[in-house]
């Protein structure tokens, strides 16, 4: 049996977002969403079996703080209990972008502990099966599983057994990037996982937001089959600021945005006006996302580091799903 073993995942940002949930414990979505997986954010996952009588969680190079490796235990506790092996393990995680600032850090996380726990705890899983697994863990997660453009369905069942993410078009298929506009790297003021639930408590909005979502999801995967860039786009930023709304709406409100973030917004409609298809998003924080494809990039990535409160420009494009790393 393997006592240690490395699994790597991208993050990966929703165009159609997730927001909401139909099951809090076992993460399923309210809606469909739909999502690109981008290199080069990336974590690292190294698992061991160790001696001792709790799990040990490393996250950067320093102990983990109590709530995030909590939340890291509760979820290899479920492998422990699917495999019979009650063994505790310790986890060296890395990532190479800045944690929980708004760019689904938990997504590449968790779904490089799935890959990684699978593997070690002896658990043959399909891709589909890795990707409700990683769900369980964060619901974004579910997507890094996959590769290039992913499609996280909704799902009926009340044990979420339908509900996973699958890749619609592989990441060598089409050239399309995202340029993330770094505003801050401070952690950001609230999680997720307590806004999706503050919001659907409290916004007049959300019912509205969750149900025009099916329908957005729709669009872009036809939109993704007809490689009709423009048609992405515009559901991508519907999507963004009818979220952004129903957060907006919440009581007390959630306002994630800082003005950074929408002199961006203003710059890609600027862009646009000039002839450059460029159309922005944003999630749970105040790094603004700019989607273009390859072509235009070089010149994007040019006017979204010259906007004032951008102090550094990430450059993405369309990377694998999460897997095993081969020992040198
Ligand atoms: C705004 O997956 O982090 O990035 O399931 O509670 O862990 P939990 O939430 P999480 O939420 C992601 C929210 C979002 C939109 C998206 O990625 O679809």
């Amino acid at each position: 049996m393997e006592q240690q073993v490395t699994a790597v995942a991208h993050a990966n940002v929703a165009l159609v977002k997730y927001f909401g949930k139909r099951d809090v414990r076992l993460n399923l979505p309210a809606a469909p969403s739909l999502s690109l997986t981008l290199k080069p954010l990336q974590t690292t996952t190294k698992l061991m079996f160790s001696n001792d009588k709790a799990d040990v969680v490393i996250a950067n190079g320093v102990a983990a703080d109590e709530k995030f490796a909590g939340r890291i235990c509760s979820f290899l506790h479920l492998f422990r209990q699917q495999s019979g092996n009650s063994q505790f393990l310790t986890v060296h995680t890395e990532n190479n972008f800045p944690t929980a600032a708004g760019l689904a850090s938990s997504a590449a996380g968790f779904a490089a502990l799935t890959v990684g726990a699978a593997r070690l705890f002896g658990l043959s899983l399909s891709e589909s099966e890795l990707s409700a697994w990683a769900r369980r863990g964060s619901g974004s997660a579910s997507r890094s599983v996959c590769g290039g453009i992913v499609h996280w369905q909704r799902g009926g069942s009340a044990d979420g057994s339908d509900s996973f993410a699958r890749s619609i078009l592989p990441a060598g298929e089409w050239d399309l990037r995202i340029l993330v506009g770094v505003t801050t790297r401070a952690p950001k003021e609230i999680g997720s996982t307590s806004a999706m639930e503050h919001t659907r408590t409290t916004s007049p909005y959300y019912r509205a937001w969750i149900d025009s979502a099916t329908a957005a999801v729709d669009e872009a995967i036809e939109a993704v089959s007809k490689k009709d860039f423009e048609r992405l786009g515009e559901v991508t930023e519907h999507s963004a600021l009818s979220m952004h709304a129903s957060l907006m709406a919440a009581q007390p409100p959630i306002v994630f945005l800082k003005g950074a973030t929408i002199d961006v917004f203003h710059l890609t409609r600027t862009l646009r006006k000039e002839g450059i298809q460029a159309y922005f998003t944003c999630d749970a924080g105040p790094q603004p996302k700019i989607l273009c494809q390859g072509k235009d990039a070089n010149a994007v990535e040019a006017r979204l580091r010259a906007c004032s409160g951008v102090v550094d420009v990430i450059h993405c494009s369309l990377g694998e799903g999460a897997g095993l790393q081969t020992p040198e």
